[in-house]
């Protein structure tokens, strides 16, 4: 089944609680919880105290998607709170394979993060053996709300040929104005993790759990 995978920076955080707890009788969800440093991109969100109170209220997979330079400095001060997947992107590191050696050994489930400017094939082959989730931007990273930019799709086809060719299981992720119009193509694409934060929030709570079900369809 799909993944849909919220992200609360799209959510009220005033009641954040309430916002958590609205999703509890959804399956396969993952709180996809955008951590950004003011450098990387041009905007702030919230760190390690957030996210371990969000994972007490919560037995769904925490899913942390790094918009930081030095990705490599916040694996051991985001570990043992709660986080499932540790995704970093590409383009802000220099020693990949270290820094994915070095997650796994802290995060059950590391992932890769490509802005939509970033050419797909700049990944190796042999990375995609090593990684549990690439995350495909469908929008420029730093701020929700943005419309999903179409050549996206393209990465997310190449990126099925890849887990056939070489028999892999990794998760497509895809990130950015993902709604109910889209969202089927991404997933006859080969997508299997949707993110998606205005097409939920901006809704009453009580029909989070049927917009998460409607990007499935
Ligand atoms: C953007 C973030 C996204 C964002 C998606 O930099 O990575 O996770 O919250 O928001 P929507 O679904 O509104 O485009
Ligand atoms: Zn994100």
């Amino acid at each position: 089944m799909i993944t849909i995978a919220p992200s609360i920076l799209a959510s009220d955080f005033l009641n954040l609680q309430t916002e958590i707890e609205a999703f509890d009788g959804n399956s396969n969800l993952w709180f996809h919880l955008d951590i950004m440093d003011g450098h990387y991109v041009p905007n702030l969100t919230f760190g390690q105290t957030v996210v371990k109170n969000i994972s007490k209220v919560t037995s769904h997979k925490l899913d942390a998607h790094f918009m930081v330079n030095n990705p490599e400095d916040y694996i051991s001060s985001f570990k043992d709170i709660g986080i499932y997947n540790f995704t970093f992107h590409w383009e802000s590191v220099t020693h990949h394979d270290s820094l994915i050696s070095e997650i796994k050994k802290h995060y059950p489930s590391v992932g890769i993060a490509l802005n939509p400017g970033t050419d797909i094939t700049v990944i190796p082959e042999y990375i995609f053996k090593e990684i549990d989730l690439i995350l495909i931007m469908s929008v420029n990273p730093g701020f929700g709300g943005q419309s999903f930019i179409p050549s996206s799709l393209e990465k997310i086809k190449y990126l099925k040929s890849i887990k056939e060719k070489f028999n892999l299981n990794f998760q497509i992720q895809v990130d950015g104005g993902i709604n109910d119009q889209n969202a089927p193509s991404l997933i006859k694409a080969g997508a299997t993790n949707l993110v998606a934060g205005s097409y939920i929030f901006k809704n009453n709570s009580n029909e989070y759990p049927k917009k998460v079900e409607s990007l499935r369809k």
